[in-house]
């Protein structure tokens, strides 16, 4: 469910008309509603407490929408957050959320990011090799402080919406085989810099299927098994992201009760705290992108290009990944067109999506982009010097700006030019 429903001026966030928005802050802009967001993390949550997970942390993956305004809203319900940067730290810091709450992932990790982690007192900085355990320990020890570890298994199950967003393959590269796995955690249990408390791992993203999922967290039960046995300490599984969302275009994925359900049978009796990694599940159905459309340019030979005020710069998921997204009008009008949807960036690539059969459009009109609020203002960049796209957060009546968009002046101030040129 969510909280994008069309009133008497259209189609608006909770109680906000997003034409309203469109009017005051411009397009594009991305609008998120908090109602969806604490919505979503709540039934997360309680999902997985009704299936027996006792105390879960639910780390929500900053990557997803990492806006600190969202942030705050998600932490204040009590959410952690599953980063993967200095930056992301950063901003779950400025939100508010407690490093007891924050888990350091990801593949590289510069040693300057290491240490800001240590220095921070983060809860879990997952290791994903044993080249990064080295170097976290070596931090560690100049620290003088002992680095609470998890090792990310990558379990060599097959998972994921698009292949550039399935990890959980040998060939990908994402964590340590089970083998190494149990291999470096005794190692880390005998190092005074490191104290191994659990493993992780994460299979891909936009899962709308939970038998990788299952298996992969069966072999998950199966390694802390392993290390209990073998008279290691293991506190904690983190069982990572990628329950898929409904982009309206494909199977509906298995509810948060169903993935909790899953969950509960697999971990049943494992004396370990549960950790997970929401990222899409919470935010993408929670925020929308409005642009307006330019003009209309129709072909002699019939093709018809909606030329709206929005590009790949602002929402790259389509052109990164053919990603989905529905496409609704602002006002609701009669009658049907088929569209190709293409913004003003200097690339085939930019265009949304190719005859779909939309309502018909004319220049100055609203269109909204659904499922936006996960990967859409996050990914967005400044490509062909466009300013960088803002956001909006309604709560009922109410709306801010909580991230502006960029004067011309702002940009160009951030370039310098030297003397000598
Ligand atoms: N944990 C880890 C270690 C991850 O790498 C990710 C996502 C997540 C959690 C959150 O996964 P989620 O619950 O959101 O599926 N930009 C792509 C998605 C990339 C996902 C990367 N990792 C897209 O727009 O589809």
């Amino acid at each position: 469910m969510n909280h994008f429903e069309y009133g008497p001026e259209g189609l608006a966030c909770e109680g906000v008309p997003l034409a309203k928005i469109a009017a005051e802050v411009g397009t594009p802009v991305y609008v998120y509603s908090r109602a969806t967001l604490e919505r979503h993390f709540t039934v997360f949550r309680d999902a997985l407490v009704a299936a027996g997970v006792v105390d879960p942390l639910v780390a929500y993956a900053v990557k997803a929408n990492s806006n600190v305004a969202v942030l705050k809203v998600l932490g204040d319900l009590g959410a952690g957050a599953d980063t993967v940067s200095e930056g992301e730290v950063r901003r779950a810091l400025a939100a508010g959320i407690p490093p007891e709450r924050i888990v350091f992932s990801g593949v590289g990790k510069a040693r300057r990011e290491i240490e800001f982690a240590l220095k921070t007192g983060v809860a879990e900085i997952n290791v994903e090799s044993e080249p990064e355990m080295n170097l976290i320990a070596q931090v560690a020890a100049e620290l003088g402080v002992r680095a609470k570890i998890a090792f990310r298994v990558n379990p060599d199950v097959a998972a994921g919406g698009h292949a550039k967003i399935a990890t959980g393959k040998s060939e990908n590269k994402f964590g340590v085989s089970f083998a190494e796995a149990a291999r470096l955690y005794a190692n880390a249990s005998n190092n005074a810099a490191l104290e191994p408390i659990g493993v992780a791992c994460h299979i891909g993203s936009q899962i709308t299927d939970l038998s990788p999922m299952r298996e992969a967290f069966s072999k998950m039960r199966g390694l802390v098994e392993q290390l209990l046995g073998e008279g290691l300490s293991v506190e904690r599984l983190d069982l990572g992201g990628g329950l898929g969302v409904p982009y309206f275009n494909n199977p509906e994925p298995p509810s948060p009760a169903d993935f909790a359900a899953m969950v509960g049978e697999v971990t049943k009796g494992l004396p370990v705290k549960l950790a997970f990694e929401p990222g899409r599940v919470i935010a993408a159905n929670a925020g929308v992108m409005v642009s307006e459309v330019i003009h209309v340019h129709e072909r002699p030979e019939g093709r018809k290009f909606l030329v709206i005020d929005a590009a790949m710069n602002d929402l790259v998921r389509p052109a990164m990944y053919d990603a989905f997204h529905d496409i609704r009008p602002v006002v609701k009008r009669a009658g049907e067109a088929t569209y190709d949807v293409v913004g003003p960036v200097c690339e085939t690539g930019d265009t949304f999506t190719r005859d779909r059969a939309l309502p018909p459009f004319a220049a100055g009109d609203l269109v909204a982009f659904m499922s936006a609020g996960a990967y859409g203002s996050a990914m967005a960049s400044e490509y062909n010097t466009r300013p960088l796209v803002p956001e909006v957060l309604v709560d009922g009546d109410k709306y801010a700006v909580i991230r502006k968009r960029p004067t011309y002046e702002e940009m160009l101030a951030r370039d310098l030019v030297p003397d000598w040129v």
